[in-house]
């Protein structure tokens, strides 16, 4: 039975796409609020499909998607809405509108659907600023006039100011960073896990980054769950889908996990 703190839990959840074989057969795994799972795998192992199943984008031919202790497979589009509240999703590049200043970014959902003033928009988007440590006078600039790093901590502002999350959900967040703006994203991605109890995914191929956050590790071959638990059952793990996954980081794994802030 899953613990009734389990903000997302996948149960038996088997999915193909339109017309194609199953990309996801099984797959099963909960996450409490206040922790944080990395999904690993391949590319093409079905990870980026986890997320889109658990924003509902997409219903699993099999198996439930709960989010917060609720099925949202028999969610109507509308209620499915409400559910989405609950997230914040940050996408690979950040994915800023080019066109709109570092405050109208952040401060697009409360603008579109929220009654608010421009004076309450401006002072929740310099709140939420400090707290991804960005400096209050970035708010009248271009994304295209920041470092890749401070636009992630934008594109986690604007998931954040939107939805006031209890789930975060990360595709390839450190993708393409400085190991330095890497290092403050992944701090904000723990702090943000800790301190507001959230429950958070982050889909990445940088393993080495993975280390520095995670609680737990999920390891997905071909679209089956090869492994869920600890670093310390990871590393001890004898499955080969996991061992060859591991191979080329077994010699830097020791000076990374000095990284580590859990
Ligand atoms: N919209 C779609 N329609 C049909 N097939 C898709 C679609 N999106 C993904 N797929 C297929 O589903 C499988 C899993 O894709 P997914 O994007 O989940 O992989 P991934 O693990 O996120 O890979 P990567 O690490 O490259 O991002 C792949 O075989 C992919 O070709
Ligand atoms: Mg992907």
């Amino acid at each position: 039975m899953a613990q009734a703190q389990d903000m997302i839990r996948l149960q038996d959840v088997t999915f193909a796409y339109e017309y194609g074989d199953p990309v996801l057969e099984g797959v099963s795994f909960c996450i409490p609020e206040g922790e944080s799972r990395v999904i690993m795998g391949q590319s093409g192992s079905g990870k980026s499909t986890i997320l889109k199943l658990l924003l509902g984008l997409y219903k699993p031919i099999s198996g439930e998607v709960y989010i917060d202790d609720e099925p949202i497979g028999p969610c109507s589009e509308q209620h499915l809405g409400d559910v989405r509240k609950k997230m914040g999703m940050v996408f690979q590049d950040g994915a800023l509108f080019d066109s709109l200043t570092v405050g109208e970014n952040v401060g697009f959902y409360l603008i579109e659907h929220e009654n608010l003033t421009i004076e309450e928009v401006e002072e929740r988007v310099r709140q939420v600023l400090k707290v991804v440590r960005l400096e209050e006078s970035l708010i009248d600039k271009m994304p295209e006039e920041l470092s890749g790093g401070m636009q992630r901590r934008v594109a986690i502002a604007r998931a954040l100011l939107a939805t006031a999350p209890k789930i975060m959900l990360y595709d390839e967040p450190t993708t393409g960073l400085d190991p330095e703006s890497a290092t403050q994203v992944l701090r904000l991605m723990h702090q943000l896990t800790r301190e507001r109890n959230i429950a958070t995914i982050v889909v990445t191929h940088q393993f080495l980054d993975a280390l520095a956050i995670a609680d737990k590790f999920i390891l997905i071959d071909k679209g089956v769950v090869a492994f869920d638990g600890s670093l310390a059952d990871l590393k001890d793990s004898e499955d080969k889908r996991v061992t060859s996954f591991l191979e080329p980081f077994r010699a830097s794994l020791r000076l990374m996990e000095e990284r580590r802030f859990v």
